[in-house]
């Protein structure tokens, strides 16, 4: 077995994010999540983080540090959320809101992450995107240019610290069954359906597989990357 990691997981107190969690801490890795409360789920430790707030992101990392022993070695930039609607109906503050929390919000972590990985010369950094980042989504302007954004990060980080041990990689998933989709109207649950190859939703430990990969050692020479876990849905994309 792998030595334990010291492992963050940014809005790990739910859906994905805590299935994240959980798949790392059974796994053996040291876990700290955070979110905007900072208490946790039974079992994880957990931090408050406001992730557009750069000095909340700071003294989070220096908190989970500190619960941790030791600087972040995986951060998982998962927090994110949606403010849909029509781009001629969208506003400034839909869309501002939406790009500093997904986008800005998991810069703001990985630039704070990268001091401690750049010492321990590795680190792995993986950014929670969608399908709807390259595929696009009527509805979700803000939402699919902040999912996009998470590449154009992932690769120039890819670029800039690839010499460093530290890979920088996007996981994308498709429709997962959490309290986002659970909220879909039946009809619009169905329409999608017809479009996965799969023909289901995945769960959220199948996007706890993937991330696990890519912050393995195995994934050593993986970055730069677009994983998808969509079941087919963004074939190409
Ligand atoms: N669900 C899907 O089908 C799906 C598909 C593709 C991609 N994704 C992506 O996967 C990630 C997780 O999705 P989910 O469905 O599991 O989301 P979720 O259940 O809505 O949880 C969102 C998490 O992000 C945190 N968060 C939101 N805004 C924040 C902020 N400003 N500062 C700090 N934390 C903040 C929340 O913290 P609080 O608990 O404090 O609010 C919560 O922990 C997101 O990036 C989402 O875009 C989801």
């Amino acid at each position: 077995m792998a030595d334990p990691r010291n492992v963050l997981v940014t809005g790990g107190n739910r859906g994905i994010g805590l299935a994240i969690a959980r798949a790392f801490a059974e796994a053996g890795d040291n876990v700290v999540i955070t979110n905007r409360s900072g208490d946790a789920p039974e079992g994880l430790r957990g931090v408050k983080c406001e992730v557009t707030d750069t000095a909340s992101v700071d003294a989070a990392f220096a908190e989970a540090e500190e619960l941790l022993g030791g600087p972040v070695e995986v951060l998982v930039a998962n927090a994110g959320i949606t403010r849909d609607t029509l781009l001629m109906r969208m506003s400034d503050e839909e869309f501002d809101s939406v790009i500093d929390t997904n986008l800005a919000g998991a810069f703001r972590c990985a630039r704070r992450a990268s001091k401690g990985m750049i010492r321990l010369r590795k680190g792995r950094i993986v950014f929670i995107s969608s399908v709807v980042g390259l595929y696009g989504s009527p509805g979700q302007t803000n939402y699919a240019a902040s999912k996009a954004g998470l590449v154009g990060l992932a690769r120039s980080i890819s670029r800039e610290l690839g010499g460093r041990g530290i890979t920088a990689n996007v996981v994308a998933p498709g429709f997962i069954e959490t309290d986002m989709t659970a909220e879909l109207p039946e009809d619009r649950k169905k329409a999608y359906l017809a479009t996965i190859p799969a023909g289901r939703f995945a769960t959220p430990a199948e996007v706890a597989a993937a991330v696990r990969f890519v912050s393995s050692d195995d994934a050593a020479y993986i970055t730069g990357a677009v994983i998808p876990v969509d079941g087919g849905l963004g074939m190409g994309h």
